[in-house]
């Protein structure tokens, strides 16, 4: 199942069953850099404009020092793109609606690959120039602080994922029908100009134009959907609050089911027939799924739902794009439940910085034990005590959930098991209705925002009146096993 050279896939209760020992991957020179320190963060360079008005060149994330960019904040991106199977070409044009935090005389934009034709700014043609994955923009005028303003960025080629720190492939995927499209951490970058970086939140309308047969889906509601000369177009909207790695553009030849649940969420299924067989049981729990989280976390926070099952093995992993996770394969129950947690834990209440990574996984493998807990299986005080039972010198304890290190590692072990075991500590240390209140309360404050271990951690105090740093402490921070469950 898990192709070689790539981690084992993360999100399974039945990683207990077959957890797979991690893979230990060189570090690279990425990880490198983000270990280093964010040397890309500051505005160090002083430009003719003079120091201060040159945005920087990331958002100052040291795991992945050159996602983002300062200087501006993107509330709207409106793509139009268009991709033809057959060649595997993807023509496009990006109109981000930002509004300037500082006075700009110039910023980038996240892109890799791809050739870029024009950049305007408002009506003004703008000058620009690639420098690795920036696309610096110079604007005609300097951009007053405050000041809302356009960019809109033609571009077109052949695109493909990036490498990540851990090895594994994410962004535009090509596939043997489309493409699987993926952004988590950094593959955003690969199909559409960004600030990509999770601490910057906007909606979207993608339109999607592909030719007639295949499907083009992507998140929050279908608008509309036109074929004209054998080609189709597809226009999707999310109005809320999206972080660009969650965006989607997954083509393929797929089986579309829509439906709306008895709670009023739309629901959009799009399967590759090839998984269809296999999918369809799973799928047709995803309305009593949803209600289940919702009674956990509180209202499910997104006007549609879905799940986009492609057929592309080799990618090695799901993942959680917004309204809608997208999954490599036919998903079992388990990854279901934790995608779909996800949408309160990750989409919703969204990262800060990379290294707080544990917020979203560990919460979404935290949901699996929950929900084996009481659909009559395992409890999760004994997917607790399994995991405990394991010796010291299991990559578990390899690093700790709170401090992975490096981009490297952020969808390794201790992220997932050890994340959950830290939700499953404080459970046990404040007692189920405080527990329960706190999990609620975190979806409820930080909704549609963001959120910080350090916040958590707070609100976890307040709710229970109990000084629990010792226990973050141990469980988020410190090296090796605890001596103690
Ligand atoms: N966030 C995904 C999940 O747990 C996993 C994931 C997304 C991932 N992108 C990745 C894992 C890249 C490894 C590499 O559902
Ligand atoms: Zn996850």
């Amino acid at each position: 199942m898990t192709p070689p050279g790539r981690q084992p896939v993360r999100r399974r209760t039945a990683a207990l069953r077959r957890r797979a020992v991690l893979a230990t991957v060189p570090l690279t020179v990425a990880a490198l850099l983000g270990a280093a320190g964010p040397t890309a963060a500051g505005p160090t360079e002083a430009g003719a404009a003079g120091p201060g008005t040159i945005g920087a060149a990331g958002a100052g994330d040291p795991y992945f020092p050159l996602s983002g960019n300062g200087g501006y904040h993107v509330r709207h991106y409106g793509l139009a793109l268009r991709y033809d199977t057959a060649t595997r070409r993807l023509d496009g044009t990006a109109v981000l609606t930002a509004r300037a935090t500082q006075r700009l005389s110039r910023f980038d934009l996240d892109l890799t690959g791809l050739h870029v034709t024009r950049v305007a700014v408002g009506h003004d043609t703008a000058r620009f120039r690639r420098d690795g994955q920036e696309l610096v923009v110079t604007p005609a005028r300097t951009l007053r602080r405050g000041q809302e303003f356009q960019v809109t960025v033609a571009y077109h080629g052949t695109p493909g994922p990036v490498s990540d720190p851990d090895g594994s492939a994410d962004g535009w995927i090509p596939t043997d029908d489309g493409a699987f499209v993926a952004g988590e951490p950094q593959g955003a970058m690969t199909w559409f100009p960004a600030n990509s970086h999770p601490s910057d939140k906007s909606s979207y309308d993608i339109t999607i134009t592909v030719p007639q047969g295949r499907t083009a889906v992507s998140n929050g509601t279908l608008v509309g959907q036109r074929t004209v000369h054998g080609r189709t177009t597809f226009h999707w909207r999310e109005t809320r609050p999206m972080a660009a790695y969650l965006a989607t553009a997954t083509v393929g030849k797929f089986t579309v089911q829509r439906y709306t649940t008895p709670d009023g969420i739309r629901v959009y299924n799009a399967v590759d027939p090839r998984e269809a067989a296999a999918a369809a049981p799973v799928l047709k729990k995803l309305p009593s799924v949803l209600r289940w989280e919702s009674t956990l976390f509180g209202p499910y926070p997104f006007r549609s739902a879905g799940a986009i099952v492609d057929h592309a093995h080799d990618v090695g992993y799901a993942l959680e794009t917004q309204t809608r996770p997208l999954y490599d394969r036919a998903p079992d129950l388990a990854t279901l439940v934790h995608e779909n947690a996800h949408q309160w834990f990750g989409d919703s209440v969204s990262l800060t910085t990379w290294k707080d990574i544990w917020l979203n996984e560990g919460f979404a493998t935290y949901a699996e034990w929950l929900y084996s807990e009481q659909h009559g299986g395992e409890s999760a005080q004994q997917t607790f005590d399994a995991l405990y039972a394991t010796p010291a010198g299991d990559d578990l304890w390899a690093y700790p959930a709170g401090n992975p290190g490096s981009g490297a590692n952020i969808f390794g072990t201790p992220v997932y098991a050890r994340g959950a075991m830290t939700l499953h500590a404080l459970r046990r240390a404040v007692g189920d209705r405080t527990f329960f209140r706190i999990l609620r309360a975190w979806a409820g404050e930080h909704r549609y925002g963001h959120g910080t271990t350090a916040a958590f951690e707070r609100l976890a105090e307040r709710a229970s009146g109990k000084d629990l740093t010792g226990l973050f402490h141990t469980w988020l921070e410190t090296a090796g096993k605890p001596g103690h469950a």
